[in-house]
């Protein structure tokens, strides 16, 4: 039989999935601090909520629409019209998930061979969804000061264009740094994308989440009236209901780059209708509901991130880097310790699940990324067994 080269040859499990097979299947008790699915971490809409949300008549209905129901869009504009971007119904695009969106919007710029860029360290589904549509992922990278954050280096950025380059990805703020790129960084970004004829994907599914001390930066309402903006969100993160599979893109820019893009991407739309109507009805009741659920989310995020401060107090060979917003932490390890090794030894012998940094494109094996949305008391544990590792490793 052959198969497709879009999928890697060898999709046999490496070693720490291997390992973290063997201590489920032996039941051994794990701290699991790689989880960021909010209902799985009692942050997900109440159940109430969600029966709430899907009763209703209109459920009986089917009238497809290629961008989505009128009346969920609609909910998704004043979503955007409460950050400051005005935004009209015809400017979004409804589907299932926001990584649904990535490949309607790779079909709709990009030819199999195509050049995607991509920031890196970021989310690493990003390869696997660009490799899905035949083409290629070219990295720029950012770089981290303790001053100014992480920050995306313009040079390189220019650099990383090739003839091949069909669109840009830039996330906001970004997984899992937590990055939000500066508007002045971002805005410059845009007039070299536009120069090109280049779209950027603006990947905000993590938007709403700023850190304490950065909320400032969720408010900007910024848009760019040149070029081509397709911003990206959905219910998975801006309601903490992954399981609902509804997300969305909204168009910005220019008119004529908008129109033409709006066009072939209804065409694209139309031939997967993949939005389901449940899901598009209950986004019209959970997005004006969103407050408290976010509030929750944060409360979670900041009272980790506390307690991460606290294990990694005074005197720790680790440092934590600044995060702006989002839902991880990124552990800076000391100079030679090695992500992978550690990744494995917290597994085996602490019973810790922790994503090594390498997972997320960072360039020297010297990070950990933790999810800051685990329950309570199970990071506090699990990141303390964290820290104790690292420092009796440190002092070998
Ligand atoms: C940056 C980023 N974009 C997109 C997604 C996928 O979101 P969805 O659940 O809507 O497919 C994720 C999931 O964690 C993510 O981290």
């Amino acid at each position: 039989m052959k198969f497709s080269s879009r999928l890697d040859s060898d999709l046999s499990p490496a070693r720490l999935q291997h390992a973290l097979d063997q201590l489920r299947t032996s039941g051994t008790p794990l701290v699991d601090l790689t989880r960021s699915n909010p209902p799985q971490c009692g942050l997900g809409p109440p159940p109430e909520a969600l029966t709430r949300a899907l009763d209703v008549p209109r459920l009986a209905d089917y009238s497809p629409d290629p961008r989505g129901l009128l009346s969920a869009r609609q909910a998704v504009a004043r979503y955007y019209a409460d950050r400051g971007l005005l935004t009209r119904p015809e400017a979004i695009f409804l589907s299932a998930s926001t990584s649904q969106a990535y490949a309607e919007l790779l079909k709709l710029f990009a030819n199999p061979g195509d050049d995607i860029l991509v920031p890196q360290p970021s989310y690493p589904l990003f390869e696997t969804l660009i490799a899905l549509e035949g083409c290629r992922t070219v990295r720029f990278p950012s770089y981290y000061s303790a001053q100014a954050g992480w920050r995306i280096d313009e040079r390189a950025f220019e650099r990383s264009f090739t003839s091949r380059t069909r669109a840009v990805i830039l996330v906001r703020p970004n997984n899992p740094t937590g990055a939000y790129p500066p508007p002045d960084q971002l805005s410059r970004i845009q007039h070299l994308c536009a120069a090109r004829g280049c779209p950027i994907i603006l990947d905000e599914v993590f938007f709403d989440y700023p850190a304490e001390g950065f909320t400032t930066l969720a408010v900007q309402g910024e848009d760019e009236a040149r070029g081509l903006t397709l911003r990206l969100s959905g219910l998975s993160k801006v309601v903490g209901a992954p399981q609902l599979k509804l997300g969305w893109i909204r168009l910005s820019g220019a008119e004529a780059a908008v129109r033409g893009a709006s066009e072939r991407l209804e065409f694209i739309a139309d031939a997967y209708l993949s939005a389901s109507t449940p899901a598009q009805l209950a986004a019209e009741s959970l997005l004006p509901a969103r407050g408290p659920l976010q509030a929750r989310i944060r409360e979670r995020l900041g009272e980790n991130h506390r307690a991460a401060g606290q294990a990694f107090g005074g005197g720790s060979h680790a440092r934590l880097l600044s995060r702006e917003g989002g839902w991880y932490l990124v552990v800076h390890l000391p100079e030679g310790e090695d992500d992978e090794d550690l990744t494995y030894h917290l597994l085996v012998d602490d019973n810790v699940i922790v994503q090594p940094g390498f997972f997320f494109d960072f360039p020297q094996g010297e990070h950990l990324v933790l999810s800051l949305l685990t329950p309570s008391a199970e990071f506090a544990e699990g990141v303390n067994r964290v820290a104790e590792r690292i420092e009796a490793r440190a002092s070998r």
